[in-house]
Protein backbone atom coordinates (compact mmCIF):
# COMPACT_ATOMS: atom_id res chain seq x y z
CA UNK A 1 0.00 0.00 0.00
CA UNK A 2 1.22 3.60 -1.25
CA UNK A 3 0.97 6.72 0.47
CA UNK A 4 0.05 9.76 -1.79
CA UNK A 5 -0.83 13.38 -0.87
CA UNK A 6 -3.42 14.29 -3.38
CA UNK A 7 -4.73 17.82 -3.26
CA UNK A 8 -8.16 18.70 -5.77
CA UNK A 9 -11.66 18.38 -6.36
CA UNK A 10 -13.45 15.57 -5.40
CA UNK A 11 -13.98 14.46 -8.22
CA UNK A 12 -10.18 14.67 -10.15
CA UNK A 13 -8.51 12.63 -6.86
CA UNK A 14 -10.37 9.81 -8.30
CA UNK A 15 -8.30 10.35 -11.83
CA UNK A 16 -5.35 10.92 -9.86
CA UNK A 17 -5.89 7.57 -7.56
CA UNK A 18 -6.65 5.77 -10.92
CA UNK A 19 -3.44 6.60 -12.42
CA UNK A 20 -1.49 6.42 -9.01
CA UNK A 21 -1.43 2.53 -9.15
CA UNK A 22 -1.10 2.55 -13.09
CA UNK A 23 -4.76 1.52 -13.91
CA UNK A 24 -5.97 2.06 -17.73
CA UNK A 25 -9.67 2.37 -18.23
CA UNK A 26 -8.60 2.61 -22.37
CA UNK A 27 -11.56 1.36 -23.62
CA UNK A 28 -13.73 -0.10 -21.39
CA UNK A 29 -17.09 -0.16 -20.80
CA UNK A 30 -17.95 1.07 -17.55
CA UNK A 31 -20.82 2.26 -15.23
CA UNK A 32 -20.17 4.19 -12.27
CA UNK A 33 -22.49 3.02 -8.98
CA UNK A 34 -23.77 5.34 -7.05
CA UNK A 35 -22.75 8.57 -9.75
CA UNK A 36 -24.46 11.54 -7.75
CA UNK A 37 -24.42 13.97 -10.21
CA UNK A 38 -22.21 12.34 -12.50
CA UNK A 39 -19.80 14.57 -12.61
CA UNK A 40 -17.43 11.24 -12.37
CA UNK A 41 -17.82 10.39 -15.63
CA UNK A 42 -16.37 13.16 -17.03
CA UNK A 43 -13.37 11.94 -15.38
CA UNK A 44 -13.76 8.55 -16.45
CA UNK A 45 -14.07 9.25 -20.06
CA UNK A 46 -10.98 11.14 -20.17
CA UNK A 47 -9.52 8.18 -18.90
CA UNK A 48 -10.20 5.91 -21.63
CA UNK A 49 -13.86 4.76 -20.35
CA UNK A 50 -15.82 4.24 -23.41
CA UNK A 51 -19.49 6.62 -23.12
CA UNK A 52 -19.17 5.37 -19.43
CA UNK A 53 -22.71 5.05 -17.44
CA UNK A 54 -23.62 5.95 -14.35
CA UNK A 55 -26.90 5.05 -11.66
CA UNK A 56 -27.91 5.85 -8.95
CA UNK A 57 -31.51 6.04 -6.75
CA UNK A 58 -31.36 10.02 -7.15
CA UNK A 59 -30.43 11.78 -10.09
CA UNK A 60 -31.06 15.38 -10.51
CA UNK A 61 -33.72 16.29 -11.70
CA UNK A 62 -33.93 17.84 -14.08
CA UNK A 63 -30.28 16.30 -15.09
CA UNK A 64 -27.85 19.15 -15.99
CA UNK A 65 -26.61 18.78 -19.05
CA UNK A 66 -28.05 16.81 -21.87
CA UNK A 67 -25.35 14.15 -21.80
CA UNK A 68 -26.33 13.26 -18.29
CA UNK A 69 -29.85 11.96 -19.87
CA UNK A 70 -28.68 9.62 -21.60
CA UNK A 71 -25.57 8.38 -20.02
CA UNK A 72 -27.74 8.54 -16.18
CA UNK A 73 -29.79 6.02 -14.63
CA UNK A 74 -32.13 5.79 -11.51
CA UNK A 75 -31.31 2.57 -9.89
CA UNK A 76 -30.33 0.88 -6.62
CA UNK A 77 -26.56 -0.53 -6.56
CA UNK A 78 -27.67 -3.88 -4.68
CA UNK A 79 -29.93 -4.50 -8.03
CA UNK A 80 -27.83 -3.42 -10.77
CA UNK A 81 -30.66 -3.67 -14.03
CA UNK A 82 -28.05 -4.81 -16.06
CA UNK A 83 -27.31 -8.32 -18.02
CA UNK A 84 -24.56 -10.94 -16.86
CA UNK A 85 -21.07 -9.54 -18.07
CA UNK A 86 -22.05 -6.19 -19.37
CA UNK A 87 -19.20 -4.06 -18.52
CA UNK A 88 -15.32 -4.10 -18.40
CA UNK A 89 -14.92 -1.86 -15.09
CA UNK A 90 -17.44 -0.48 -12.70
CA UNK A 91 -16.51 2.52 -10.00
CA UNK A 92 -17.79 3.37 -6.66
CA UNK A 93 -16.75 6.22 -6.31
CA UNK A 94 -17.39 7.43 -2.42
CA UNK A 95 -20.95 5.45 -2.74
CA UNK A 96 -20.25 1.96 -1.51
CA UNK A 97 -20.70 2.74 2.47
CA UNK A 98 -23.64 4.59 1.48
CA UNK A 99 -25.49 1.56 -0.12
CA UNK A 100 -27.80 0.13 2.80
CA UNK A 101 -26.66 -3.34 1.08
CA UNK A 102 -23.27 -3.39 0.36
CA UNK A 103 -21.99 -6.77 0.39
CA UNK A 104 -25.09 -7.44 -2.09
CA UNK A 105 -23.85 -4.65 -4.19
CA UNK A 106 -20.65 -6.17 -4.49
CA UNK A 107 -22.73 -9.18 -5.34
CA UNK A 108 -24.06 -7.70 -8.55
CA UNK A 109 -20.96 -6.28 -9.00
CA UNK A 110 -19.42 -9.47 -9.69
CA UNK A 111 -22.75 -10.66 -12.09
CA UNK A 112 -22.08 -7.48 -14.51
CA UNK A 113 -18.35 -7.50 -14.74
CA UNK A 114 -16.75 -9.56 -17.66
CA UNK A 115 -14.25 -12.53 -15.89
CA UNK A 116 -11.35 -9.80 -15.61
CA UNK A 117 -13.02 -6.88 -15.41
CA UNK A 118 -12.06 -4.12 -12.85
CA UNK A 119 -14.06 -2.85 -9.62
CA UNK A 120 -12.47 0.26 -8.37
CA UNK A 121 -14.09 1.01 -5.07
CA UNK A 122 -12.94 4.83 -3.44
CA UNK A 123 -14.27 5.18 0.30
CA UNK A 124 -13.30 7.62 2.47
CA UNK A 125 -12.08 6.47 5.76
CA UNK A 126 -12.58 7.57 9.55
CA UNK A 127 -9.42 9.28 9.54
CA UNK A 128 -8.01 12.71 9.87
CA UNK A 129 -9.21 16.10 10.73
CA UNK A 130 -11.77 15.98 8.14
CA UNK A 131 -13.22 12.79 9.68
CA UNK A 132 -13.40 14.60 13.33
CA UNK A 133 -15.11 17.61 12.03
CA UNK A 134 -17.79 15.58 9.78
CA UNK A 135 -18.34 13.74 12.41
CA UNK A 136 -20.27 15.97 14.77
CA UNK A 137 -23.03 16.51 12.25
CA UNK A 138 -22.50 12.98 10.48
CA UNK A 139 -20.35 9.66 12.22
CA UNK A 140 -20.04 7.42 9.07
CA UNK A 141 -17.64 5.41 10.96
CA UNK A 142 -19.46 2.01 11.23
CA UNK A 143 -20.83 2.42 7.69
CA UNK A 144 -17.31 3.41 6.21
CA UNK A 145 -16.11 -0.02 8.17
CA UNK A 146 -18.74 -2.42 7.25
CA UNK A 147 -17.75 -1.76 3.52
CA UNK A 148 -14.69 -2.59 4.19
CA UNK A 149 -15.58 -5.43 5.49
CA UNK A 150 -18.15 -6.56 2.60
CA UNK A 151 -14.98 -6.37 0.06
CA UNK A 152 -12.99 -8.44 2.50
CA UNK A 153 -15.63 -10.64 2.63
CA UNK A 154 -16.23 -10.76 -1.14
CA UNK A 155 -12.29 -11.78 -1.74
CA UNK A 156 -12.66 -14.68 0.53
CA UNK A 157 -15.73 -16.15 -2.12
CA UNK A 158 -12.58 -16.22 -4.47
CA UNK A 159 -14.78 -14.22 -7.21
CA UNK A 160 -12.34 -11.77 -7.03
CA UNK A 161 -8.52 -10.72 -6.51
CA UNK A 162 -7.62 -7.65 -5.34
CA UNK A 163 -5.13 -6.14 -7.86
CA UNK A 164 -4.28 -2.81 -6.29
CA UNK A 165 -4.83 -0.62 -3.11
CA UNK A 166 -3.96 3.06 -2.50
CA UNK A 167 -4.34 4.94 0.74
CA UNK A 168 -3.94 8.42 0.41
CA UNK A 169 -4.68 11.70 1.74
CA UNK A 170 -7.21 14.45 0.49
CA UNK A 171 -7.11 18.17 1.27
CA UNK A 172 -10.38 19.88 2.05
CA UNK A 173 -10.08 23.52 2.10
CA UNK A 174 -12.98 25.85 4.05
CA UNK A 175 -12.59 29.71 4.54
CA UNK A 176 -15.18 29.25 7.20
CA UNK A 177 -17.43 26.35 9.25
CA UNK A 178 -20.56 28.16 8.01
CA UNK A 179 -19.55 26.89 4.31
CA UNK A 180 -18.45 23.28 5.44
CA UNK A 181 -21.79 22.66 7.05
CA UNK A 182 -24.01 24.63 4.68
CA UNK A 183 -22.36 21.88 2.39
CA UNK A 184 -23.02 19.13 4.78
CA UNK A 185 -26.46 20.10 5.08
CA UNK A 186 -27.12 20.45 1.11
CA UNK A 187 -28.01 16.70 0.90
CA UNK A 188 -31.55 17.52 1.95
CA UNK A 189 -34.21 15.41 2.49
CA UNK A 190 -34.59 12.98 6.06
CA UNK A 191 -30.65 12.90 6.14
CA UNK A 192 -30.15 16.61 5.72
CA UNK A 193 -32.85 17.46 8.35
CA UNK A 194 -31.28 14.96 10.71
CA UNK A 195 -28.19 16.70 10.04
CA UNK A 196 -28.96 20.44 10.22
CA UNK A 197 -30.46 18.74 14.17
CA UNK A 198 -27.11 17.67 14.98
CA UNK A 199 -25.41 20.92 13.65
CA UNK A 200 -27.36 22.65 16.15
CA UNK A 201 -27.21 20.68 19.00
CA UNK A 202 -23.09 20.07 18.69
CA UNK A 203 -22.04 23.64 17.45
CA UNK A 204 -20.08 24.08 20.48
CA UNK A 205 -18.12 20.70 19.10
CA UNK A 206 -18.05 21.59 15.76
CA UNK A 207 -16.57 25.08 16.38
CA UNK A 208 -14.16 23.06 18.50
CA UNK A 209 -12.76 21.02 15.55
CA UNK A 210 -13.16 23.48 13.02
CA UNK A 211 -10.76 25.83 15.38
CA UNK A 212 -8.31 22.82 16.01
CA UNK A 213 -6.89 23.31 12.27
CA UNK A 214 -6.17 26.84 11.96
CA UNK A 215 -5.38 27.15 8.09
CA UNK A 216 -8.59 25.67 7.26
CA UNK A 217 -6.95 22.90 5.28
CA UNK A 218 -8.57 19.86 6.18
CA UNK A 219 -6.91 16.54 5.74
CA UNK A 220 -9.25 13.06 4.96
CA UNK A 221 -8.11 9.97 4.08
CA UNK A 222 -8.89 7.71 1.32
CA UNK A 223 -8.24 3.89 0.20
CA UNK A 224 -8.84 2.81 -3.27
CA UNK A 225 -9.17 -1.08 -3.67
CA UNK A 226 -8.98 -2.44 -7.18
CA UNK A 227 -10.92 -5.97 -7.29
CA UNK A 228 -10.76 -8.14 -10.27
CA UNK A 229 -13.26 -10.47 -11.28
CA UNK A 230 -11.80 -13.94 -11.35
C1 LIG B 1 -21.14 10.80 -1.28
S1 LIG B 1 -22.24 10.58 -2.63
C2 LIG B 1 -21.07 10.29 -3.94
C3 LIG B 1 -21.65 10.67 -5.27
C4 LIG B 1 -20.68 10.62 -6.43
N1 LIG B 1 -20.04 9.31 -6.58
C5 LIG B 1 -19.65 11.72 -6.32
O1 LIG B 1 -18.58 11.47 -5.80
O2 LIG B 1 -19.95 12.85 -6.70
C6 LIG B 1 -22.92 8.95 -2.36
C7 LIG B 1 -23.89 8.55 -3.44
O3 LIG B 1 -24.36 7.23 -3.15
C8 LIG B 1 -25.68 7.17 -3.63
N2 LIG B 1 -26.43 6.01 -3.12
C9 LIG B 1 -27.17 5.91 -1.98
N3 LIG B 1 -27.78 4.72 -1.92
C10 LIG B 1 -27.43 4.05 -3.05
C11 LIG B 1 -27.79 2.78 -3.58
N4 LIG B 1 -28.61 1.93 -2.93
N5 LIG B 1 -27.28 2.42 -4.77
C12 LIG B 1 -26.43 3.24 -5.43
N6 LIG B 1 -26.08 4.46 -4.98
C13 LIG B 1 -26.57 4.87 -3.80
C14 LIG B 1 -26.26 8.50 -3.17
O4 LIG B 1 -27.49 8.82 -3.81
C15 LIG B 1 -25.13 9.45 -3.50
O5 LIG B 1 -25.26 9.99 -4.80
Amino acid sequence: MTDHNCESGQVTHLARALKAVGLSLGGRRLLDVGCGTGAALVALEALGAVAPLGLDPRLPEPPAEAWACARLRPGDGAALPYAPGSFDALTFFLSLHHIPRPAQAISEAARVLRRGGLACVTEPLAEGNMYNLERWIDDEAKVRAEAQVALDDALATGLWRQVATLHYQQIEPYDDLATFVDEMLAVGGDLGQARSGRAKQRAHHLAEAFAAVPDGRFEQGYLLRVLQRC
